[in-house]
């Protein structure tokens, strides 16, 4: 059968200075707290997604990072796209069905800690709303990228540097744009520890991080950090800025080992990192550490730091890739 539409989507994933962690409300995806990211200009999803009148067309192949050649999904990936469908059906108020059959290449590793469900379904709600023949508003697309399941995902439908509001209500908890890629020449370099898929999905995380008696404390706290971090990247106080996001990132990852049950995402090299930046900052080289829920680390710096930083860990063995990355757009229909 022949597609009577084909589309590609292009969408970037995003790293967290201040990180989405806990569910208000599963079912909805609301946060507990407001977040706060930079899409990842190389780091990036392109999803080609070809319509058909036959519904029951539902397939999807996906190409990894450094293979050559696509595979067929597995019936567990291709059951989330299933599960969104009539999801973001109800949502768009539609009538019409399509089939679909969906490519999707990744420019870096799988689920890995570095949010490629975020660039995935950001794509994916974007190509269903076109497939339901609708259009929305910049703030509801991200509430539709929400609705997937990745809630990261609602930020990288927004340009650039993105703030989440958490909110109580579906419709107000979006994602939008604080600043535009080019309002700040600051990079994120992914140091790539391990390719290996992580074990635990964040979904199981979410749903255990209340268990972390320092959870509470947490919440509280990030209503002063959050307001500090916002005040940092307006007044583009970078000193302000890192330290407050490295901070960050030990906290969260220090819920993620009291919950129960306990993920250790860190490894041993990625504490070896942490240690790193702190020697190099002693050297006069600014730059701050964080990572997502995985153990690879990104490294935030201004971008005239980038060669030294680049060089200093070129030298290390255990490291697999580095990917550098400057402030992306957001999600886009490139044909
Ligand atoms: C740790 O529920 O968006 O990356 O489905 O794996 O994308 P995936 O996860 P999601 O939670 C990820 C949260 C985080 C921090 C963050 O990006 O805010």
């Amino acid at each position: 059968m022949k597609a009577y539409k084909t589309v590609t989507i292009h969408s970037p994933a995003n790293i967290a200075f201040i990180k989405y962690w806990g569910q208000r409300d599963p079912e909805l995806v609301l946060p507990f707290n407001d977040s706060f990211s930079m899409n990842m200009s190389a780091c990036t999803t392109e999803l080609v997604i070809e319509f058909f009148t036959d519904s029951s067309i539902q397939q999807m192949e996906i190409k990894e990072f450094q293979k050559d050649q696509y595979r067929p999904s597995t019936e567990k990936e291709l059951q989330k796209v299933q599960t969104f469908y009539p999801v973001a059906k109800k949502f768009l108020n539609a009538e019409s069905n399509f089939g679909f059959s969906i490519r999707s290449s990744n420019s870096f590793p799988l689920k890995a800690g570095i949010a490629s469900s975020a660039s995935f379904f950001s794509a994916l709600a974007y190509a269903f709303m076109i497939g339901f023949e609708k259009q929305l508003p910049e703030d509801q697309l991200s509430v539709l990228a929400r609705l997937t399941g990745s809630g990261s995902a609602a930020r990288s439908i927004p340009d650039g540097f993105v703030w989440w509001n958490a909110r109580t209500s579906s419709e107000t908890s979006y994602a939008y744009s604080l600043g535009k890629p080019e309002d700040w020449d600051i990079v994120d370099i992914v140091l790539v520890l391990n390719t290996q898929e992580k074990k635990v999905s964040s979904q199981a995380g979410h749903r255990d991080a209340p268990s972390s008696p320092y959870f509470q404390s947490r919440q509280e706290q990030l209503i002063t950090v959050t307001a500090a971090m916002k005040k940092a990247f307006e007044s583009r106080d970078f000193t302000q800025f890192g330290t407050l996001l490295e901070q960050e990132a030990i906290h969260f990852h220090s819920i993620l080992m009291t919950q129960t049950p306990p993920l250790f995402y860190w490894s041993g090299k990625t504490l070896d990192v942490f240690r790193d930046v702190v020697d190099l900052r002693a050297a006069g080289v600014e730059c701050y550490a964080t990572t997502d829920a995985g153990e690879n680390v990104h490294i935030i710096a201004k971008e005239s730091m980038v060669d030294q930083i680049v060089s200093f860990f070129n030298k290390k063995a255990e490291i697999e890739t580095i990917i550098i990355n400057k402030p992306a757009p957001g999600t886009r229909q490139i044909s």
